[in-house]
């Protein structure tokens, strides 16, 4: 939810912020500003995307070796001109851009109306400024005193950085439950949201902490408070990210190259954890808490969008292997439900980015009822990786499509990899059962290249049905949560109602909706239950509905009685999953590129949630 990017330095700002907020539209692309200072304090900002901006601003004065710059996801205040950031103090000597929500907002702009402040724009993110420009002369106290006074009063999430007509040569940073990255150059700084717009002129970061401030002058050591004015020691640490992993590499978009890298993210998430030669498997976090694990009442996940989908997968694994009781939470539901938590529950967060706000909230209460907390998440030095016990990182690489791919087929190997670990040690698990499922997940990423094979058929499949006003998606078992995932994403990126359902449910309801003109999806590899699934594709064929079935290699029965079928080579049920995912990916690929959607940056959707 919305991206910042800050540099101070001897470079011009504008071209290092514009590129930065290109790498962090993932966040939100409702509109996007700049604010430089060169005599002036210059703010250009449009609604749309970055590129609006750039077009914008292309005859402007861009002169300025400091600068500021956002790109927004609507929360307060309709995504036109006027609310976009940055916005300035009512005596224009400030100004800011914020990623967050300040929740009393309203309390706190009533408050400054009356003291005759004029607000320009809806948004919650003009009250904070004009409460520091308020503290600054009322209290006649410096620009980070102020910033800290104010942050005192503030309710909320935020992630911000200001500028000062007054003081060209200073930054200030702060943040409380949004990221925010600080690069350090030589003699140069830069701000941001994630490190993506950084990487390409320092690997060397600090990650700000909640509440605190960050200080930062031209030529200086950066100097970091916490928001009552405590001094903190800042670490700095390298990034281990580098620049191709962020850009296009050839592919039309982001999207597409994310499924194919799957193959080596998957590899790539069983590095150093599942050896090959041995077929053991050590997952580091688990082995860190193996008396909490092995002495667990319950395993709870908490996750929003693909990551819970990747939960359900979670849930079928552990219980199916490792006989420990799982539950399955909507991060969002979880959070504000009351509900009952032990010391002897293990709840662990799915989440991609690490930032998304209902999933740390979830997090914080389990911790604070006293549960064990572990993350399993996609981005190094992320939130929820910082709050957790212990945890694993999927290590997928950065994913910046907004739709999840590759970041679902990590988690679930990890989640795989869990399962078996957790199995081993409880002993629930045969020895020829174990080595016949570690064997099968090494050469996961192997059978995920044959699937990308059948990309020209999918796209002869998406030709057939992109025109489709709606799409059911059928799955029993492992294949369930496949089956809400590809629902998932053909709504995500193409715009078409689909829905995801246990194939046998269908008759209860969905059923009703089965027509000529109704194309259905049907996850139908020979798994225990693949006669029942063929009997309830029967049930939509009886109806005229049209099938695309994702089969196993060779399968014949439901060929028979279907449109189109994919092939994907057989595996053990228990790993299905992740190859079963893939065509499902390219299906909604291509038919949201024959729509002509925007397949990386989908109309009103963001890829880091980070407000409730
Ligand atoms: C957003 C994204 C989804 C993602 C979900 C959870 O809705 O658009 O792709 O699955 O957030 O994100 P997380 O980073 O916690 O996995």
């Amino acid at each position: 939810m919305c991206g910042i990017v800050a540099y101070i330095g001897h470079q011009q700002a504008y071209p290092i912020v514009l590129k930065g907020l290109k790498r962090l539209e993932y966040r939100g692309y409702d509109s996007a500003g700049v604010a430089l200072l060169d005599t002036d304090l210059n703010i250009y900002k449009k609604a749309g995307k970055v590129s609006n901006l750039e077009n914008f601003a292309e005859d402007k004065n861009l002169n300025s070796t400091v600068g500021i710059g956002h790109t927004r996801w609507a929360t307060h205040g309709a995504p036109n001109d006027v609310n976009a950031h940055p916005h300035k103090s009512g005596n224009d000597r400030l100004a800011i851009i914020h990623n967050g929500i300040i929740e009393n907002y309203d309390a706190l702009k009533k408050e400054l109306i009356k003291r005759g402040h004029i607000f320009e724009s809806d948004t919650d993110t003009e009250v904070l400024i004009h409460l520091i420009e308020e503290i600054i002369a009322k209290d006649n106290v410096s620009l980070e005193e102020a910033v800290r006074y104010s942050l005192n009063e503030v309710i909320g999430a935020y992630a911000i950085v200001i500028i000062d007509k007054e003081n060209p040569n200073k930054l200030i940073a702060a943040r409380n439950s949004s990221p925010l990255v600080i690069g350090i150059g030589k003699e140069e700084f830069f701000v941001a949201s994630d490190a993506t717009p950084i990487i390409e002129f320092t690997k060397n970061v600090i990650y700000l902490d909640d509440e605190q401030v960050a200080i930062i002058e031209r030529g200086q050591e950066i100097k970091i408070v916490d928001i009552a004015n405590k001094q903190i020691t800042p670490m700095i640490q390298e990034l281990e990210m580098n620049l191709e992993a962020i850009e296009k590499g050839g592919y039309e978009h982001f999207m597409l190259k994310e499924i194919y890298e799957q193959p080596q993210s998957i590899r790539a998430s069983m590095l150093g954890r599942l050896n090959s030669v041995t077929g053991e498997v050590t997952l580091g976090g688990v082995e860190e808490f193996e008396a909490k694990f092995m002495n667990a009442d319950r395993i709870i996940f908490v996750a929003c969008g693909t990551s819970w989908h990747s939960a359900l997968v979670g849930e079928y694994m552990i219980e199916d292997l490792a006989r420990i009781p799982v539950e399955v939470e909507y991060a969002s539901e979880f959070r504000y439900r009351n509900p009952i938590l032990s010391e002897k529950d293990i709840v662990i967060a799915i989440s991609q980015s690490g930032e998304t706000a209902d999933t740390l909230a979830a997090l914080e209460l389990a911790k604070e009822k006293g549960a064990t907390i572990y993350g399993i998440c996609n981005v190094v030095g992320s939130s929820i990786a910082r709050a957790t016990d212990a945890g694993s990182y999927t290590h997928a690489g950065p994913e910046i499509g907004v739709a999840s791919t590759k970041a679902f087929t990590a988690q679930i190997t990890i989640l795989a990899l869990m399962a078996l670990t957790l199995a081993q040690k409880k002993g629930s698990i045969t020895k020829t059962r174990y080595q016949e499922l570690t064997n099968q997940l090494n050469d996961i990423p192997r059978l995920v290249g044959k699937v990308l094979e059948s990309n020209e058929q999918i796209k002869y499949i998406a030709e057939q049905y992109k025109d489709a006003a709606n799409f059911l998606y059928l799955g029993r078992g492992y294949n369930f949560p496949v089956a809400l995932e590809g629902a998932l994403k053909l709504k995500e990126i193409s715009y078409i109602h689909a829905e995801g359902y246990p194939a046998a449910e269908m008759k209860h309801g969905p059923i009703a909706l089965i027509d000529e003109n109704m194309p259905v999806v049907a996850i139908a590899t020979r798994i225990a239950n693949y006669q029942k699934v063929v009997s309830n594709i029967q049930e939509v064929k009886a109806r005229n509905g049209n099938i695309i079935g994702i089969v196993t290699e060779g399968d014949e029965a439901i060929r028979a009685i279907s449109e189109h079928v994919i092939e994907i080579p057989a595996t053990d049920e228990f790993l299905d999953p992740l190859i079963s995912v893939i065509p499902l990916q390219l299906l909604s690929y291509h038919i949201a590129v024959m729509r002509d959607c925007n397949v990386d940056q989908p109309r009103n959707l963001a890829k880091s949630v980070t407000v409730e």
